[in-house]
């Protein structure tokens, strides 16, 4: 039996629909209310169980490395002023968990940024997450996928169903259910942004995959594709001749917080949950004249 240990976090992107908010501030350190996008992915990967965490890093990208790591000057002066909740929020960042770091050196597309991990991940099955999309489960949605893993101990890619023509901006799969009503599908092919009518099924594949060490091999030989940037679901296409894939359409929301839109509406769904906002922004929203 496989266990998934090692989680890959592709940060490595230039984030251009931020822009300019991301010309020197890493898309992946926008914050959600008051965390930035990554931390919430990677307390996913430890609520998951996983023990080592591997980030994709480019040039311009050290403040994610600065926000894993122990900021002495700020302890210090938070413990002089007495404010221990933040040094202790401080602390608990820098001491979650070791980070390893690779840096992929152009900006050549995620199936490129994953490869960069291979050292690192070795001969065994891992997690990637894309941290630009921020979930919000009863059960992490990553600890959702390793029971599945558990089951099938094969690839899985996480699904989210997607209504009308939206579902032209996603790779969708093709295949159906293992039973009738099960979240678990057996994928026999994928359709890289369809057209609505073209589309396969409504099965939208997101920002969270558990892959077998194959996906290495394929993506050392795949080609550029959509974009001319290398893709992971080429890679993972090539999977699909050699072995079972399945996808999983996880229980809770996803917002694509790598886009202005699902950015905002992140935020504020984030913020109306907080006991400390949440009253004050209600009543904030209920007041707006819309
Ligand atoms: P995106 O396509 O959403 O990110 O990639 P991007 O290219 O940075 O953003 P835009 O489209 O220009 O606004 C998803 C994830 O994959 C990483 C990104 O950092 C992001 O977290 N990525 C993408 C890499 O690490 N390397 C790449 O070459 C491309």
């Amino acid at each position: 039996m496989k266990k998934v240990r090692k989680v890959v976090f592709p940060a490595a992107g230039f984030g251009t629909r931020f822009l300019p908010a991301t010309k020197v501030i890493p898309k992946e350190m926008l914050a959600v209310v008051d965390k930035p996008i990554i931390q919430y992915g990677v307390e996913e990967a430890l609520a998951a169980g996983c023990e080592q965490i591997i980030v994709i890093t480019a040039h311009g990208k050290s403040a994610i490395e600065d926000h894993f790591d122990i900021s002495h000057e700020l302890e210090t002066a938070l413990e002089k002023r007495g404010k221990f909740e933040l040094l202790e929020l401080s602390r608990r960042i820098s001491s979650m968990v070791d980070i390893s770091y690779v840096r992929q050196k152009d900006a050549k597309g995620l199936g490129h940024a994953v490869l960069m991990a291979k050292d690192l991940v070795g001969d065994e099955p891992f997690a990637v997450i894309l941290p630009d999309d921020v979930i919000d489960a009863p059960v992490p949605c990553l600890k959702q996928m390793m029971s599945v893993f558990e089951r099938v101990q094969s690839s899985i890619l996480a699904t989210h169903k997607v209504e009308g023509p939206a579902i032209s901006s996603y790779g969708v799969l093709d295949g159906d259910p293992i039973e009738p009503g099960s979240r678990i599908i057996d994928v026999r092919g994928m359709v890289e942004k369809p057209k609505m009518e073209e589309a396969p099924s409504k099965n939208a594949i997101i920002g969270r995959y558990i892959l077998t060490p194959t996906i290495f091999e394929l993506l050392e030989k795949i080609t550029p594709g959509a974009g001319g940037e290398l893709q992971l679901t080429d890679g993972i296409k090539g999977l699909l001749a050699t072995e079972k894939v399945y996808g999983y359409n996880f229980e809770g929301t996803r917002y694509d917080a790598g886009d202005k839109f699902g950015m905002l509406t992140a935020t504020v769904d984030f913020a109306l949950k907080r006991e400390d906002l949440g009253p004050r922004f209600r009543e904030y929203l209920k007041g707006l004249k819309l």
